[in-house]
């Protein structure tokens, strides 16, 4: 057969088939429409494994160099758009193998010498999602570094801390903020702990058993930059706990946007007031002209759902299956993919729209003046003139009552009134009960004190240097 008929011919594994693939098999079977965005990795991972067979002598100096030239000029073509990919070659491998034939003949023929799809596509969604790991590492960390800015530049606004949607205690909207920073920290170190496990090499795996070539594994994982070669041929080419690790580190990304994004769907809602997000984020109604949504949040909340998704279809896709490689493991590709992009995206997305937040400190002052927010620090108070705290909480309890019946905060009684409840009240206490008294009290690491919200920005900072 020549080496054109190879490449047109219908099914490109063998002899063997006597019978055609229908449309519909064809087209249920192929990954091509979807994995070819593979085609960088794939290209990389043969290079590479060209290389190795070139170097321990397997692949001769003249067909290894035909194919760097052939994987070349099909790179240039792929990128330029100019390459046309064919349902009937299946997937990308099959398609940029048969092209490399196509352009430098038999030499082309001569790339898959100890490999197989199996080890091949294993190897190149673990390169490619490693590039994609290392941009949204990027991503987490600018949107990090928006939002100890804003941290910092609002680490004197008081808002209400809430436990139970209920007013709680007054926290600084810095110290809020950097709550968030916290959680998108550890995100970026789940990403940076998945990564090790995601960089090893299945290449060399072969089928499933290895192969009977002298392959130097070692070699080729170096090549790409990889920090190990996979130690079990059956476990290399089946597992896709990687994808799932991934997708798991997505998921708890999203779940924090999706709490931001709830919080700030309510610190917009006329109820609140507290935010205004750029108009660049929002949207009208098409009735109502009054109204500007939070689109941008909201969406993110929902497409929570869909990365959530990915991950569930990812476990239940490898749940029961027997070693090694099953074609059940192609439908690894599209949840991977549209959890990457989605992340991409909303992170991208949040920290433009974080960076044009507007604050409103009097509407957050006076919601926080509303719910008795320093009952604590009554209650602390007098503990520290020698009421056992429980005994504290109970008597801040009775005033509380008589705040509430009377229509005004804790803070607005008066001293008389305060010391009814407690001989021990003295003028000193309205300090203790003013909002900034409050936080400042809190200067315990950790706390929200804006001398410690100061120190936490210049951590961050010089983190995310
Ligand atoms: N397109 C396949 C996938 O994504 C490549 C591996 C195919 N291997 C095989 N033995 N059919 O998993």
């Amino acid at each position: 057969m020549s080496d054109n008929q190879l490449a047109n011919k219908s099914q490109a594994w063998s002899a063997l088939f006597s019978e055609p693939m229908s449309d519909l098999v064809k087209r249920y079977t192929a990954s091509v429409g979807f994995d070819q965005r593979l085609w960088r990795a794939d290209i990389a991972g043969s290079l590479a494994h060209a290389e190795m067979l070139a170097a321990q002598g397997i692949l001769n100096a003249e067909d290894h160099a035909a194919i760097q030239r052939g994987l070349g000029e099909i790179a240039a073509e792929i990128e330029a758009g100019q390459f046309e990919w064919k349902l009937d070659l299946e997937d990308v491998h099959l398609n940029i193998e048969a092209r490399l034939t196509e352009r430098v003949g038999i030499a082309g023929k001569r790339l898959h010498t100890g490999r197989s799809r199996n080890d091949q596509v294993a190897t190149d969604v673990r390169l490619w999602l490693r590039g994609e790991i290392d941009e949204i590492s990027g991503l987490l960390k600018a949107l990090q570094t928006v939002m100890v800015e804003k941290a910092s530049e609002h680490a004197d606004v008081i808002l209400p801390g809430f436990t139970h949607l209920q007013v709680a205690q007054p926290v600084s909207f810095g110290h809020h903020l950097l709550a968030y920073v916290e959680m998108f920290a550890r995100d970026a170190e789940r990403m940076g702990d998945t990564r090790k496990r995601v960089n090893r090499l299945p290449l060399g795996a072969a089928a499933l058993a290895g192969t009977s070539y002298p392959l130097d594994r070692e070699r080729v994982a170096k090549t790409l930059g990889m920090e190990g070669v996979c130690q079990n041929s059956l476990d290399a080419v089946s597992d896709r706990d990687f994808a799932i690790e991934f997708s798991s580190a997505a998921t708890l990304v999203m779940l924090h946007i999706s709490r931001l994004s709830e919080e700030l769907i309510l610190w917009m809602s006329q109820n609140f007031g507290f935010i205004a997000l750029p108009d660049a984020f929002c949207t009208g109604s098409s009735i109502m002209p009054q109204k500007k949504n939070p689109d941008v949040p909201e969406l993110a909340r929902g497409k929570t759902g869909r990365v959530v998704g990915h991950l569930v279809g990812l476990v239940t896709l490898m749940k029961g299956q027997p070693l090694a490689y099953n074609k059940d493991n192609q439908e690894d590709k599209e949840p991977l993919f549209d959890t990457v992009d989605t992340l991409k995206d909303t992170l991208r997305i949040f920290a433009d729209m974080l960076a044009g937040l507007t604050v409103k400190p009097e509407a957050m002052r006076a919601a926080a003046l509303k719910g008795h927010a320093t009952a604590t620090d009554l209650a602390d108070y007098l503990v520290k003139k020698g009421v056992a705290f429980r005994d504290a909480h109970e008597v801040v309890a009775h005033a509380v009552k008589t705040a509430t019946a009377k229509g005004v905060d804790l803070a607005a009684l008066s001293l008389d009134e305060l010391k009814a409840f407690d001989a021990r009240i003295e003028a000193d206490v309205f300090e203790v009960l003013s909002l900034e008294g409050s936080l400042n009290a809190r200067n315990v690491l950790g706390g929200t004190a804006p001398a410690q919200v100061r120190a936490q920005v210049a951590r961050h900072r010089a983190r995310l240097v």
